[in-house]
């Protein structure tokens, strides 16, 4: 088989980045290790910037999410019983766009279907071969058959877990990691949203965040201890728990349910310097990983795509490789001032264990500036909408 650029991963980022550049005529491949049904089962944050709904529409994969989605001009923060929200309108016009992520991963797949993209499920042992050289290839199994690939390029969006990233050798490759002292205690119930923008909770018993699908699927958390188990909650322990970190006005009118999804997530921040190797470039989480917190993680997935598609564009428009040089360095600019933005967040609404009184004093006070600052208020706002590309 030869394309022109080999995909190692059929998650966001490499569907979104394969249908990209199939709609350019750029011949791809996507290589993904599960089948189609197994990724679809995935359940992840649905808070798209207004970057990635562009791209999708570029895609012709935004028809669904503009049928179905809403839109959020804000965030409500909330410290104990204090609330209140911070408006993205007031100072950026740029809506937030609610939609799963499992349905735009379907989307995807579906656009890739109806246009004809090569896409390769059951995909094992998989290796990268000369990716220092003119002619890079890839060696695989699918479905157990041996599959040769010869390509110009291969895109690495293999995620946090994937292989692509340890080709960068060792010796070249930096790697920075924060692991979080707690995790997510993740529900989905089919319950109308007790608000109709997200809650942010820091409460004195640990954080905890509403969110939504849909006016009838609603996406709840607390923070857990790192060891903590799903058999260890109940729904009613769940629901309890839940209220009991929210203001009075939000624990006393949420609908309660029986969950569809009850899972633990670790929190992490992490980043592989560089993101790319010879011809292989990683984009999404094979590269980086936030806490859910500030929900960049598809967002900051999704601004990698639009540099690499960019790159590849230029390449084979142009014959011109300045922006694949550059890809590396201009993608980590805006990865880390997401890093940041999403650690910032993290930091200042979880109970940490080690934290002292005095540190509890500083989140506080972050956040009573948070609700008297406007300018506070609008670096959230730049922030959370999504940095430019
Ligand atoms: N060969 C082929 N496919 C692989 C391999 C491999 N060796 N290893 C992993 N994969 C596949 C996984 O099965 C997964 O479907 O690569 C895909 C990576 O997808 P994600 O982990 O979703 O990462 P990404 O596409 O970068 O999306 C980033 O989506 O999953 C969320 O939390 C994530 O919000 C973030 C965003
Ligand atoms: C979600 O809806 O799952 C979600 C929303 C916002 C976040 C994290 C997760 O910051």
């Amino acid at each position: 088989m030869r394309v022109q650029v080999a995909i190692v991963g059929g998650g966001p980022s490499g569907l979104l980045l394969g249908q990209l550049l199939h709609n350019a005529g750029i011949k791809t491949v996507v290589l993904e290790r599960k089948t189609r049904e197994y990724v679809l089962t995935r359940i992840r944050a649905g808070v798209l910037e207004r970057g990635l709904v562009d791209m999708l529409e570029e895609a012709g994969a935004a028809d669904r999410l503009h049928a179905e989605s809403f839109r959020h001009t804000g965030i409500m923060l909330s410290s104990n019983n204090t609330y209140f929200e911070v408006t993205f309108d007031k100072y950026v016009d740029q809506p937030m766009t609610i939609y799963g992520q499992t349905e735009l991963t379907r989307d995807l797949y579906d656009a890739r279907e109806r246009a004809g993209g090569a896409t390769l499920f059951n995909v094992d042992k998989l290796t990268l071969n000369d990716l220092n050289t003119r002619s890079p290839s890839i060696d695989c199994k699918v479905s157990g058959e041996p599959l040769h690939i010869d390509c110009d390029y291969i895109a690495g969006c293999d995620g946090f877990h994937g292989v692509c990233r340890q080709y960068i050798p060792v010796e070249k490759r930096k790697e920075y990691l924060k692991d979080y002292p707690f995790g997510w205690l993740g529900i989905l119930s089919e319950t109308a949203p007790v608000h109709h923008e997200l809650i942010y909770s820091n409460s004195d018993r640990g954080f905890a965040l509403c969110s939504m699908r849909n006016q009838n699927l609603s996406r709840y958390y607390v923070q857990c201890d790192i060891n903590d188990s799903v058999d260890n909650w109940t729904d009613n322990a769940f629901w309890n728990e839940l209220k009991r970190r929210l203001p009075e006005r939000f624990a006393s009118t949420i609908e309660t349910g029986t969950s569809i999804e009850k899972s633990i997530a670790p929190l992490r921040s992490f980043v592989c310097e560089p993101m790319q190797w010879g011809n292989l470039y990683l984009c999404g989480d094979a590269a980086h990983i936030v806490p859910p917190t500030g929900a960049k993680g598809l967002n900051t997935a999704a601004s990698d795509v639009r540099y690499l598609y960019a790159a590849l564009t230029q390449r084979y428009t142009d014959n011109d490789e300045c922006k694949l040089q550059n890809y590396s360095q201009t993608a980590l600019e805006r990865v880390w001032k997401v890093e940041r933005f999403s650690w910032w967040m993290t930091s200042m609404l979880h109970r940490f264990p080690d934290q002292s009184e005095f540190d509890i004093k500083i989140q506080q006070a972050e956040i009573a500036f948070l609700q008297q600052s406007e300018a506070a208020q609008a670096s959230l706002a730049i922030n959370y909408v999504g940095l430019p590309y």
